[in-house]
């Protein structure tokens, strides 16, 4: 059998599980979390850091993926690279917004989404201390919860509440903070709310009127970017590229557009 002959799967099936899964996820990480809980390790950078918890929520998350769907592939942040052959991938973030895990803070996700070959077709973020769950599949709309959401009505950008984050690479960072410099005088304001999946969640149910950022990776970035588009906004990035790595953007069109123009102009895709 080729590699493209095989059934498609049910996105709503997908999602069931993977909402399942997340739920368990993010009640090991509330039960489980060490009054001390400390860094085990780092990764790009000393303040990019690892927790024990984010290691056993993954671990939890691909032992329950794979008992359900033995022969999908599963990618993982924690190291979790398993090839698979029915065409479904999974992208598995097991603690998106680590940092505020660390101390406590409750903007922390557990991020989990299902590629059909090689296209997002449904995916969860739940947001455990908040008691929440968004979830989207291709065409089926966003919900928190369970109820659709919808993005705001586009605003000009003097209007505008933009959601953002910063790598955890210095001169990354550097650059950051020139394009926050040029943004900051003509918006409403700024949200650094510490978890990229969380930030698009929050334009698809118009808690900020949009996001963007540089860094992010598929797995940050492939639940959420399918609930905030599924909830109508745009998510690209700059000049027709898909988002990315280099740069994500998403607001309503009409903002997008404007934002876009701004970041663009600020080289907020560049280091
Ligand atoms: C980070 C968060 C943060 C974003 C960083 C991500 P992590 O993920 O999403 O909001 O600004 O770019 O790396 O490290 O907490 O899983
Ligand atoms: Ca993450």
């Amino acid at each position: 059998m080729r590699q493209t002959d095989h059934m498609r799967a049910d996105p709503s099936e997908l999602l069931e599980l993977a909402v399942e899964v997340a739920q368990a996820a993010g009640s090991l990480l509330l039960d489980k979390r060490p009054a001390q809980l400390g860094v085990a390790d780092t990764k790009s950078s000393p303040t990019d850091v690892v927790t024990e918890m984010d290691r056993a929520s993954e671990s939890l998350i691909t032992s329950a993926l794979r008992a359900a769907r033995p022969d999908d592939a599963v990618l993982g942040e924690e190291g979790t690279v398993q090839t698979g052959r029915t065409g479904v991938r999974w992208l598995v973030d097991p603690i998106d917004g680590t940092v505020n895990y660390l101390y406590d803070i409750p903007a922390w996700s557990v991020s989990i989404a299902a590629e059909q070959d090689g296209a997002v077709v449904a995916g969860v973020v739940h947001v455990p201390r908040l008691g929440e769950t968004f979830t989207a599949t291709r065409g089926g709309g966003a919900r928190r919860d369970g109820d659709l959401i919808r993005v705001n009505p586009p605003v000009g950008l003097e209007q505008a509440l933009v959601a953002t984050g910063f790598g955890y690479d210095s001169a990354r960072r550097a650059g950051q903070a020139e394009v926050i410099r040029g943004l900051l005088p003509t918006v409403r304001d700024i949200r650094r709310v510490g978890s990229c999946a969380i930030d698009l969640c929050w334009v698809a149910c118009g808690r900020v009127d949009a996001y963007f950022e540089r860094g992010p990776q598929p797995w940050d970035l492939a639940a959420g970017t399918l609930i905030a588009t599924e909830a109508g906004a745009t998510v690209a990035g700059l000049h027709g590229r898909p988002a990315s790595t280099e740069l994500t953007i998403a607001a309503p069109s009409g903002l997008f557009e404007q934002l876009h123009d701004l970041l663009a102009a600020a080289g907020a895709d560049r280091d």
